[in-house]
């Protein structure tokens, strides 16, 4: 068997072509651009493209971009006075604090510092509580362009055995919990689970989200399954700098029904669903 390829970066630009639709109707309507701020502390390389290709994005899509930049040795005190500036800006309905952060930080203090309406990561606990419990809330963009892709491959995810490998509370854990939310019979497996090839090949749907390089093999996928490769690794092979995924793509490729590649997968549909939150965030803000 080889599996069909979801391709990501179509998924994502047909999500931001209709999130600019609706961001053109809104200014045109009502006179009202949808903003997003995001505040990068420190100079981590990975962290600065991230950021540059987010505002990148937001202008395309048709929003106003706020960056930003502070020292890597910002006290809290001054990260948490911009926040609450951006909180009280009716012109900013999305804030994005870039992680990780310099360790002098407290990553939880200033996450939950951001107005939970305007919290566009759905990282802030207000919107965690609303997720575990089915309420109406910010939800985080890579679980949910990730459900996206699957609702579109699956139409209906009910009943089937979903196993997210990874419990990060970005990615692993909502993930779980949105799968949980559409019906599947979830498994969340980590580093200390027993037996982790067994357990992937009950899956249905394998999500890999652990961040290590090609940790999972072709023999660890059921026949037909779908693969969601979270994973963004930069590796060196033979003398070649390489972005590879957690899953190894030739093998899990030959035995899955259907995979999602890296680059070219999760990745685009992350920035996607975050146009489209600011875009929620705003039109919630606007009643
Ligand atoms: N760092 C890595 N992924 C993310 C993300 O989705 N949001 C934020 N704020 N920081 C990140």
């Amino acid at each position: 068997m080889s599996a069909k390829v979801i391709d990501g970066k179509e998924f994502a630009a047909n999500v931001r072509a209709k999130v600019a639709e609706h961001v053109a109707r809104l200014k045109e309507e009502n006179g009202i651009t949808p903003g997003l701020a995001v505040v990068l502390v420190g100079e981590d390389p990975a962290s600065e493209v991230y950021v540059r290709s987010k505002g990148k994005s937001t202008v395309e899509a048709g929003m106003n971009s706020y960056e930003h930049k502070l020292d890597a040795d910002t006290s809290e005190a001054d990260l948490l006075a911009l926040i609450d500036k951006l909180n009280n800006d009716p012109a900013v309905h999305g804030i994005l604090v870039q992680l990780p952060l310099p360790g002098h930080l407290n990553s939880d203090l200033v996450i939950n510092s951001i107005d939970p309406a305007k919290d566009v990561d759905g990282f802030h606990i207000s919107n965690v509580g609303l997720l575990g419990t089915g309420q109406k809330s910010m939800v985080p963009c890579t679980p949910l362009g990730c459900l996206m892709m699957l609702r579109d491959h699956h139409g209906s995810l009910s009943g089937l055995d979903a196993v997210v490998v990874g419990r990060s509370n970005i990615v692993g854990k909502p993930m779980a919990q949105l799968l949980l939310g559409d019906s599947c019979t979830v498994t969340i497996a980590h580093s200390r689970t027993k037996d982790l090839a067994e357990v992937c090949r009950r899956a249905d749907i394998l999500v890999a989200a652990v961040g290590r390089p090609e940790m999972i093999p072709g023999d660890w996928v059921k026949p037909g399954a779908t693969v969601i490769d979270v994973g963004i690794n930069r590796i060196e092979r033979d003398g070649k700098k390489k972005l590879v995924g957690d899953v190894e793509y030739e093998s899990c490729a030959a035995v899955a029904g259907a995979i999602t590649p890296v680059p070219g997968g999760v990745g685009p549909m992350t920035i996607a669903c975050l146009l489209a939150n600011t875009l929620t965030a705003c039109c919630r803000a606007n009643g």
